[in-house]
């Protein structure tokens, strides 16, 4: 059975990526309306061997809409995602707008799929980082109990969306001509340079940036574990598609680096890649293109009790968001 779908922010880095996984995974559609600004409009864009003209986002594009994803900042979603709803749709949205609301599930397929199914119209999907973070320590909580985890994250340009990937292309060049690079989407220079400064700082917070704490609050929401102790350090370096992140977690119970790799290895989603003397182990190269979320360097952390410590590498554009979306369309089918 088919259906008709929306995307809201199509001619953007995610909702690019939207469509081509739509189209990948074969996913039974009707009708899809892309849906942008009016800066946009009139953009020719592919699905499956037809150029699909983007439209201006509105109430009659909307209506008799099946499921809309909305990847289109988190105002235009706190604008019109109510909207889509009370047309009859289904909202999947990608933003931050209703993550931490009680009645909307944060779901990630392969950790919380019985969360999809309560939902009351809005579904959100995950910050790309924690995506890729419950992936990974999702098998590991199923056996051993999560308790605490300290991350720090290496995040690619494209978390920014479309404009900051460019922006990295063209402050590499302009550096490399021994020009001064400009600045427009980042708070600094991302061309060979990196920082310690995703979303905004939070006084409230200890100034936290919100990135870092969209980690924490998402991670206890997805596991259920309200009082996990997490902290993380957000970092943007400049890579173009994948992020990765250093994990140091503890367990309630023992959990050896063998157990530890055999529930990585039978796990939905995720790549074992640990051969650390044969050159083996996640790069954000490696993961660029690919769905699963590449795990390695697994080891023992000493520091803490029952501790274990991996690397990780995922595409964000695609299991940080665009895949993930999908996959919770797909559950609700
Ligand atoms: N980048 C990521 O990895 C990532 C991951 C998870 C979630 N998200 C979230 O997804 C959203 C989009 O991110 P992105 O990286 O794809 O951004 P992006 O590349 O800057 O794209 C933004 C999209 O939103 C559209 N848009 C902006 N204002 C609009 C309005 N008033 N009405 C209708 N459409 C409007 C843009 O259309 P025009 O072409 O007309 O300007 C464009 O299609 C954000 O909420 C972001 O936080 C991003």
């Amino acid at each position: 059975m088919g259906s008709t779908l929306a995307m809201v922010g199509a001619t953007g880095a995610v909702g690019r990526e939207l469509i081509a996984v739509l189209e990948e995974r074969e996913f039974p559609v009707d009708e899809l309306r892309l849906l942008a600004s009016p800066r946009s409009a009139g953009t020719e864009i592919p699905f499956r061997g037809e150029a699909l003209r983007v439209e201006v986002l509105s109430e009659e594009r909307l209506a008799g809409c099946d499921t809309v994803f909305f990847s289109a900042g988190g105002d235009t979603s706190l604008e019109w995602a109510p909207r889509a709803v009370a047309a009859g749709a289904v909202v999947i949205d990608n933003s931050s707008a209703f993550r931490y609301e009680d009645y909307v599930p944060l779901v990630v397929p392969e950790v919380n799929p019985e969360a999809a199914l309560k939902h009351q119209g809005i579904i959100a999907n995950p910050n790309c980082t924690t995506i890729l973070l419950v992936v990974a320590l999702g098998p590991l909580h199923a056996i051993a109990g999560l308790v605490q985890v300290t991350v720090a994250t290496y995040q690619a340009a494209s978390g920014a969306g479309a404009q900051a990937m460019e922006e990295l292309r063209s402050q590499a060049a302009a550096i490399l001509a021994g020009e001064e690079p400009q600045v427009s989407c980042f708070p600094q220079p991302i061309g060979f340079n990196l920082f310690p400064h995703i979303d905004r700082f939070l006084p409230e917070e200890d100034f936290a940036t919100k990135e870092e704490m969209k980690v924490v609050w998402e991670s206890r929401k997805i596991f259920g574990l309200p009082n996990l102790q997490a902290i993380s350090t957000c970092v943007r370096v400049p890579t173009f598609r994948a992020h990765s992140e250093a994990v140091f977690c503890s367990f309630e119970r023992e959990l050896s680096v063998a157990d530890a790799r055999a529930a990585l290895k039978a796990a939905p989603g995720v790549r074992v890649v640990d051969d650390p003397l044969a050159g083996r182990y996640p790069t954000p190269r490696e993961a660029e293109g690919i769905d699963d979320v590449l795990v390695g360097r697994i080891r023992p952390d000493p520091t803490r009790d029952r501790g274990l410590s991996l690397f990780l590498s995922g595409d964000q554009l695609r299991k940080g968001a665009a895949l993930n979306a999908v996959q919770i369309a797909e559950l609700l089918q």
